[in-house]
């Protein structure tokens, strides 16, 4: 499996989309089949993360491959089997053929990675096949002489977890496997199911055995059937029983877990999943674990250690950059920001992005202005425990509580491959004490990153973040330790939560910064009225997406209006930030004074949203008959 083929993003066209037979109540699963362009080729227990194209919602949901096909134009059509559950899905089975979809994948790793590669004659083979490979898909399940030659495997699904695990069986060769099917009232996904031995348990017994899983599957008749391997998807506690079964069986088991989603990729972190060796992207590094590696009950928090300005905005415009409006003819977007050369002032929004890798087979990373890696502590962070994202109208609420793997290992591991790429690099730079926040600057002062972005505004950690960033005389302070600290151009990220954002803009500035990014995510909060309690582990989150964008613009031209007044030497460029998913969103926030743009929330909804704002800024630039960024930053102001 090559890594760097995908994901793709792309827009599929629904070809099928009706409810299945068999599931209970009628209507409430459906099969949506969508024709997906060759390169989307999945593999067994990949997923996809598709979004309507005309949705009414800010992230796409993940949704596993069921089945897949390779049309006679060769074409992929993939089938999801959808369980109506809340909005985004009813969204998805409201689709009618001929629909467009957004599609992301496939994501993630596979069974198939490990079923595959054994020394049983016939299944490594057709195991390591895609779903629809080189043959058919009916074709991978054909070869039913080989499966008797070695031990078989546990297949099982619970409920809508039966999708990826039917999936998975296809490649498999028939009857070289059993198949547990757990329901709570009737049964669906089965058909392409040939096991040796299937077995159906519904809690109210309209099919199969009446119970659960217990009731048809325990250690002792794991151990009698000498299963190889148990592959596994279904509810969470489904699979603490399969997990403990195994364990006591000796049998290695495989499952595939479900966790929110924003990105898919593995760059935003909100997904991570516990395991012993330690978080684990639900996303990227799943969603199949090894059983044994899987934690479960979740112990509480265990909160490890913590772990050249330019005048008058960027109204200075690029001297000798590598622009890539020199490329074409048309408008120059190239700006300066505190004397460095971005080719475009479009940069991807710190914890966003992950450190650029994660979107570089979606697109081509390389046309961005500069990327803002995830918010870096001295020490690795384990992030915050709970709940870590939470969709809102318009919106996404988050509590990552800067999981990260510390300033060394970023700068050994994570900024030579960002330094591959033609952009900005930038470290966003976190810290619980002036003392850790000094330490880290020194560190990266010492490294290849071409700026730093001093992170004074988290609203998710208990001790420092947003605590420094509030009240000008903290911000002041670790702006002007750090500012010592290093000689690299320092942009100081302010937080919209502070009483007076100009006036810790005026102290920052004051203090050293070279330049301002506003803002990081508001601070919120969400209740879980069933449960009746705190939907975050910290009460309150932070607020990022679309419905912040008005008041990020507001705050942005207060602060830029503020800068105006400043002598020459301190009117230091700001890069605006919160909400903008579109060029219109940019050149507002340009118009507003922004000399620079950051965009974080919309990536998850539209990964091709940036680039569609490079080319829209540009567009709209040469139809104004603006030749360069500065001819029209803070026009409003
Ligand atoms: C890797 C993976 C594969 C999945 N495969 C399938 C599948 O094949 N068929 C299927 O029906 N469902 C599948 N799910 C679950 C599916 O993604 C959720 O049911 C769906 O996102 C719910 O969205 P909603 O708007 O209908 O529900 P709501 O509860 O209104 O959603 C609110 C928010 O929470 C998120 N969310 C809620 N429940 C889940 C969940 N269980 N997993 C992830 N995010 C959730 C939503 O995406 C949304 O952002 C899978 C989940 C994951 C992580
Ligand atoms: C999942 C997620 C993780 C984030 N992590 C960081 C971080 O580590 N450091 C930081 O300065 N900002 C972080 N932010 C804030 C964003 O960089 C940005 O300031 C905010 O989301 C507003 O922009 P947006 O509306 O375009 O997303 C994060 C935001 C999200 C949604
Ligand atoms: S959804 Fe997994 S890291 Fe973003």
């Amino acid at each position: 499996m090559c890594d760097k083929t995908y994901p793709v993003f792309a827009l599929g066209k629904v070809a099928f989309c009706a409810p299945v037979d068999g599931a209970k109540p009628d209507k409430s699963v459906y099969c949506v089949t969508i024709e997906l362009p060759e390169n989307q080729k999945p593999l067994s227990g990949q997923f996809f993360m598709l979004r309507s194209e005309k949705s009414q919602h800010l992230l796409a949901r993940p949704i596993s491959v069921y089945h897949c096909e390779k049309s006679s134009d060769s074409k992929i059509t993939v089938s999801f089997l959808i369980l109506l559950k809340g909005d985004g899905t009813k969204e998805l089975c409201s689709l009618e053929k001929g629909d467009g979809v957004q599609v992301l994948g496939p994501l993630g790793n596979t069974f198939s990675q490990y079923a595959g590669g054994e020394s049983c004659a016939g299944e490594s083979s057709a195991a390591a096949k895609s779903c629809a490979g080189e043959s058919s898909a009916a074709s991978l399940s054909s070869d039913s002489s080989a499966p008797n030659s070695c031990a078989p495997v546990c297949v099982i699904g619970g409920g809508i977890g039966v999708a990826p695990v039917a999936g998975f069986s296809e490649t498999l060769p028939d009857a070289s496997y059993d198949f547990f099917a757990c329901f709570k009232s009737g049964s669906y996904g089965l058909e392409n199911v040939h096991a040796r031995n299937l077995v159906i348990t519904t809690d109210d017994g309209s099919v199969g055995i009446k119970g659960m899983l217990p009731n048809a599957l325990d250690a002792q008749k794991l151990k009698e059937a000498g299963y190889k391997a148990v592959y596994a998807c279904g509810p969470t506690p489904m699979l603490a029983y399969v997990q403990k079964i195994c364990v006591e069986s000796g049998i290695k088991c495989f499952l595939s877990m479900e966790n929110r989603m924003a990105c898919g990729v593995g760059a935003c972190l909100g997904c991570t999943i516990e395991t012993t060796e330690g978080n684990r992207r639900c996303c990227k590094d799943g969603p199949v674990f090894e059983g044994e590696k899987l934690i479960f009950a979740k112990p509480q928090a265990a909160g490890k250690t913590d772990s050249a300005k330019t005048a008058a905005g960027a109204n200075n415009a690029a001297t000798g950059a590598k622009t890539e409006s020199a490329k074409t003819a048309g408008p120059d977007l190239s700006v300066n920001i505190a004397g460095v050369d971005f080719q475009n002032p479009v940069i991807a929004a710190s914890g966003t992005f992950g450190f650029g890798q994660e979107y570089e087979t979606v697109f081509d990373v390389n046309r961005l202005g500069g990327i803002c890696s995830k918010g870096l502590t001295l020490d690795p962070r384990p992030g915050n425990t709970g709940m870590r994202l939470w969709e809102t109208p318009s919106g996404l609420v988050n509590s990552i509580g800067l999981e990260n793997p510390g300033i060394r290992h970023f700068i050994d591991k994570k900024l030579p491959e960002m330094k591959k790429l033609k952009c900005v690099s930038i470290a966003n730079l976190s810290g619980h004490s002036i003392e850790k926040y000094v330490e880290g600057a020194r560190l990266l002062d010492a490294s290849d990153v071409d700026m730093i972005e001093l992170n004074i505004s988290c609203p998710n950690v208990k001790a420092g973040g947003m605590g420094f960033g509030l009240e000008p005389c903290m911000a002041s302070e670790v702006t002007s330790k750090v500012r010592e600290a290093t000689k690299k151009p320092l942009i100081v990220k302010l937080s919209p939560n502070a009483p007076s954002v100009k006036d810790v803009a005026k102290a920052v500035i004051d203090s050293g910064a070279d330049a301002i990014s506003i803002c990081n995510t508001f601070q919120a909060m969400a209740i879980d009225i069933d449960k009746e309690k705190f939907v975050f582990d910290n009460k309150t989150a932070g607020l990022a997406g679309p419905a912040v964008k008005p008041l990020a613009l507001r705050i942005v031209y207060d602060v830029c209006s503020m800068i105006k007044t400043l002598p020459e030497e301190k009117q230091v460029p700001v890069i605006g930030l919160g909400g903008i998913s579109c060029w219109q969103d940019a050149v507002e926030f340009i118009l507003a004074g922004a000399g620079a743009i950051q965009v974080g929330t919309a990536t998850f909804s539209n990964p091709n949203c940036m680039i569609e704002i490079i080319d829209g800024l540009k567009k709209w630039m040469a139809k104004k008959g603006y030749s360069k960024i500065s001819d029209f930053c803070g026009k409003m102001l």
